[in-house]
């Protein structure tokens, strides 16, 4: 178990760096990530490199046994870059070029930003490649962003080539037919900006695919130009799961050795703990057990307006959520709270002044009680029958196209996990890609884009007992060119589906039935298998014909009042349900209610509102992680006698103090 802070000595005086490591020591932290911004100081000018400071740094640290994860620094391309070849800033979706002033101010694909990128990259790997204070490296931070230049563009053009091979086939598979758009020069074909009103969702699917490859491109240079130099290391990126949908992250995880991802529950508002927990489930589902948290929230964020405090507890909180759901690594942004620069209110460990203080203690008892049992509470496996499907590209397609204004193919997502998360039944969060054979069910939402590839695993793993939920918009899309399918809906998927949509409605924004606008008609599970359960349609309605596929719910109020508005289907040896409509909370947790009923599922008692109770771990090694999010005292019964881990005690029943932890062995 790793616990550390990520630490900028660039940007305190180097007679401080004694007093943070001896800090840090006292606190326990065994683990700093340095220099992920630090390009400017490293390498003040082209080819001169200054790495000796950062070499002191590490000395002061390791001497205190504390060891360090380097971050390229190319996230931050320091002024001299810029200067000498503006055309590296990147160009928006409007045409308009970034200026110097912040940071990811690239093009990934620029020629001259390459040199650079594999110049600092190298010299890095060179001077600190193997060294016995390294454990790991970061590779540049949070990749993101669309870039539309010049080269950007020559090299979608190329792209292109690899995909279709000849411009016929370009041109048939988008449809450029229409409105006299087909191409007779690849050096004809332009970004998807806005100078251009609504492009083809052909060419424009493509884009944000060429793009997402590009990043995974840029990352593979800075791959290439570091494995050579190292020993033991092992190299990740710092995924960023909040709003960052742009890259395939399946992609980008592939060729890095862990994966690591930044988690700040509290921006605004309530702390996001469902979408925490789900963040979670993806990196898991992305990377396997042993993921870290590369940036863990450990103060009130901000950078001109502050968030609140993170309330005694959280932090701890956040942190045991991270290890239930997987993470074997918390390292907390920042260690102390930066005088200068954007982040000035982005507080980390110790505030501006850098006394220890609440924080600190916090932090420090965490690491404490890692000490005790980091390792016992971390086994390797985290035990899921279910999982979550995020189609990055499907992402993408409805970007280009939501289909209602009130679709979110994130917030359905996250519309479906709620309804497990609050059952407390373990979900993984997976792409399509993946292998999905060992699962028991698959939730599919707005499966949007469908090859005969994904049709055909899905068919094998409904036909061998798999239970698949599939809901509206599914099947809608050819994947390869973001056509429209020739089909009746769903699509591919209507042998599975065994019923077909007859026709749609969207339900954002216009009335539909009840005369107000937005809100859909009434539906309601059947009594049976869902217990009656109803509420309002939300998004969009599909008015389902049954072919072989029996109701799951009905419309009650609307034009198509009576009428399927869910199906069910027996497949093979298994079922297939599909959703006409989006649903509220209350008939997610009911479907999620059903199928754990159904399938028997595993996981942990069930709790009120606010307190996860999550396994980790099979069999003996089984640890059981119960966390109140809210600020009350919970006292709940946990439905066998287990060992609480602090008191040795054995129990049926646990008080949670307000964001209390308590965790628990067979
Ligand atoms: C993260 C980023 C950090 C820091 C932090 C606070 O997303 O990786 O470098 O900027 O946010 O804003
Ligand atoms: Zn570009």
């Amino acid at each position: 178990m790793i616990v550390g802070v990520d630490y900028y000595p660039e940007h305190w005086p180097e007679d401080r760096w004694e007093r943070d490591a001896e800090l840090m020591e006292e606190a326990g932290i065994g683990l700093v990530r340095l220099a992920e911004f630090a390009w400017s100081k490293m390498e003040p000018e082209e080819g001169s490199f200054n790495f000796d400071w950062l070499d002191r740094a590490m000395e002061v640290l390791y001497s205190r046994g504390i060891e360090v994860v380097l971050g390229t620094p190319t996230a931050a391309p320091p002024a001299w870059i810029i200067e000498e070849d503006r055309s590296i800033l990147p160009v928006d979706e409007n045409g308009d070029r970034e200026g110097f002033g912040a940071r990811r101010h690239y093009c990934p694909n620029h020629p001259r930003y390459r040199e650079h990128t594999r110049r600092i990259v190298k010299a890095m790997g060179e001077r600190f490649g193997g060294d016995p204070r390294l454990v790991g490296w970061q590779l540049d931070n949070e990749f993101s962003g669309r870039c539309y230049c010049d080269y950007c563009k020559e090299a979608f053009q190329d792209w292109l080539k690899e995909k279709y091979g000849s411009l016929e086939e370009l041109n048939e598979e988008w449809g450029t037919i229409f409105w006299s758009q087909e191409y007779g020069e690849w050096e004809e074909i332009p970004l998807p900006t806005t100078r251009a009103r609504a492009h083809n969702p052909g060419l424009h699917l493509d884009y944000y695919r060429f793009s997402s490859d590009s990043w995974v491109d840029y990352q593979d240079l800075q791959l290439e130009a570091l494995r050579p130099t190292l020993g033991d290391e092992r190299v990740t990126h710092n995924f960023m799961f909040a709003g960052f949908t742009g890259i395939d992250y399946s992609e980008l995880g592939e060729e890095l050795d862990f994966l690591s991802w930044d988690n700040y529950p509290l921006i605004s508002g309530e702390p996001r703990t469902e979408r925490a927990a789900a963040a979670h489930d993806l990196a898991r589902g992305l990377g396997g057990t042993g993921f870290w948290v590369m940036e863990e929230q450990s103060g009130p964020s901000g950078w001109n307006v502050v968030s609140a405090t993170p309330r005694p507890g959280q932090i701890k909180l956040w942190s045991y959520q991270a290890l239930a759901r997987g993470a074997d690594g918390i390292v907390f942004f920042r260690w102390r709270t930066c005088r200068v620069g954007t982040e000035q209110y982005w507080h980390g460990v110790l505030d501006h002044h850098g006394e220890p203080g609440r924080r600190y203690d916090e932090v420090k008892e965490f690491a404490r009680e890692m000490e005790e049992v980091g390792k016992e509470i971390t086994p390797d496996r985290v035990p899921v029958e279910v999982a979550l499907i995020k189609d990055y590209e499907t992402g993408w397609a409805f970007e280009i196209q939501p289909n209602s204004t009130e679709l979110d193919y994130e917030e359905e997502g996250l519309a479906h996990y709620h309804g497990f998360h609050r059952l407390n039944v373990p979900l993984d969060v997976i792409t399509p890609g993946e292998d999905f054979s060992d699962y028991g069910a698959l939730i599919a939402p707005n499966l949007y884009l469908v090859n005969e590839e994904l049709r055909k695993r899905l068919e094998r793993f409904v036909r061998g007992g798999g239970t698949l939920i599939l809901s509206y918009r599914s099947g809608v899309k050819e994947s390869r060119n973001n056509k429209v399918v020739n089909q009746l809906l769903p699509g591919e998927l209507r042998q599975l589906v065994g019923a077909h949509v007859e026709e749609y409605t969207t339900l954002g924004g216009s009335p539909w039935g009840e005369g107000k606008a937005g809100e859909g008609p009434a539906i309601e599970f059947l009594p049976h298998p869902l217990g009656s359960m109803s509420g309002r349609a939300r998004v969009w309605a599909d008015r389902l014909k049954l072919d072989r596929a029996r109701p799951l719910a009905l419309y009650r109020s609307g034009p198509w009042e009576g009428e399927p508005a869910a199906s069910i289907n027996e497949y093979g040896a298994g079922t297939v349900i599909y959703l006409g409509s989006g649903l509220p909370r209350n008939m997610h947790r009911g479907l999620a209610y059903w199928l754990k009923e159904r399938m028997e599922l595993s996981g942990a008692a069930e709790t009120p509102a606010g307190v996860e109770a999550v396994w980790r771990g099979e069999g003996d090694e089984a640890v059981l992680y119960l966390l109140n999010h809210n600020a009350e005292e919970v006292t709940l019964s946990l439905q066998e006698d287990l060992k609480e881990l602090k008191s040795g005690e054995r129990r049926e029943e646990i008080t949670l103090s307000p964001y209390g932890v308590a965790l628990f062995r067979r």
